[in-house]
């Protein structure tokens, strides 16, 4: 399907880099959040394999599967107008070979309205994305904390190599991404690695130097319970009203006050 004739293109989400303007991006998963974020005008929306987590419940991402990701990305690309989508390919829908990859990602340009996907990886998936790119399907990268590959790293840590990050984003660039998610990583270290690449950097986790910004809505609108990470701000602290006004029902329904004469029919 093609981007509404408003909607923000790959081409202009790249531009914002040189014409200095800050990039901002936020997850979402479904139809009502994603209407109410893009009419908040951001430039960029992602349908983020965290859903794994924030919507499934899971521990981590890996057991998302591509079809799950296609099931909420056709509903956030049917809402939104304004941003530019962009859809995580979850683990082990890319990393198997370019053939596999191209019809993963495929599936999401064809079977969903959103317009770009995001691979976890640099140099080491240099030859997918550029794969990806070939059969015109625009990518985003993701260097740093990579959440696919937490099994590996032991946990979801600070990713401090220099010369490793410069050396994938400069990758992903080469490949012919059109711009790199910076997950958890020292802001000094995500500035060198703006300033490497001239496609713009989304932070996560990596400080004030990169290009734009991403967060996981739940945790922005501070509707998580428990512990979140360092990096997170949370904007507004939409759980406990949430909880206050589903008691309110309950002890409503319970004492015989809901439904009153205003919610009745005579
Ligand atoms: O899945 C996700 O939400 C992400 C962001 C944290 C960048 O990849």
């Amino acid at each position: 399907m093609n981007p509404r004739s408003s909607q923000i293109t790959v081409p202009q989400f790249v531009a914002m880099k040189s014409a200095g303007r800050k990039i901002t991006m936020l997850t979402a998963y479904d139809y009502t959040m994603a209407e109410m974020i893009d009419s908040a005008d951001i430039e960029g929306i992602l349908v983020g394999d965290s859903l794994a987590m924030v919507v499934q419940g899971r521990d981590n991402t890996l057991p998302v599967t591509l079809d799950e990701m296609i099931y909420h990305a056709e509903m956030v690309g049917r809402a939104v107008r304004h941003a530019l989508v962009v859809v995580d390919l979850p683990y082990l829908s890319y990393q198997v070979g370019k053939h596999r990859a191209i019809e993963n990602a495929g599936r999401v340009l064809k079977e969903t309205c959103c317009q770009a996907v995001k691979l976890e990886g640099g140099a080491d998936q240099a030859e997918i994305i550029a794969a990806l790119v070939s059969a015109g399907i625009p990518v985003m990268a993701h260097c740093g904390l990579r959440p696919q590959s937490v099994r590996q790293l032991g946990g979801y840590r600070v990713q401090r190599d220099e010369e490793q990050l410069l050396t994938d984003a400069r990758a992903a660039e080469e490949a012919g991404a059109f711009s790199i998610v910076l997950e958890c990583i020292p802001a000094g270290v995500a500035s060198e690695v703006t300033a490497a690449v001239a496609i713009p950097t989304i932070g996560i986790g990596a400080g004030t130097g990169c290009d734009g910004q991403v967060l996981v809505l739940n945790d922005m609108l501070g509707m998580t319970g428990g512990r979140v990470p360092k990096h997170v701000k949370a904007y507004a602290q939409l759980r406990q009203p949430i909880i206050e006004a589903v008691t309110r029902y309950r002890d409503e329904v319970r004492n015989g006050e809901f439904p009153g004469p205003q919610q009745t029919f005579e």
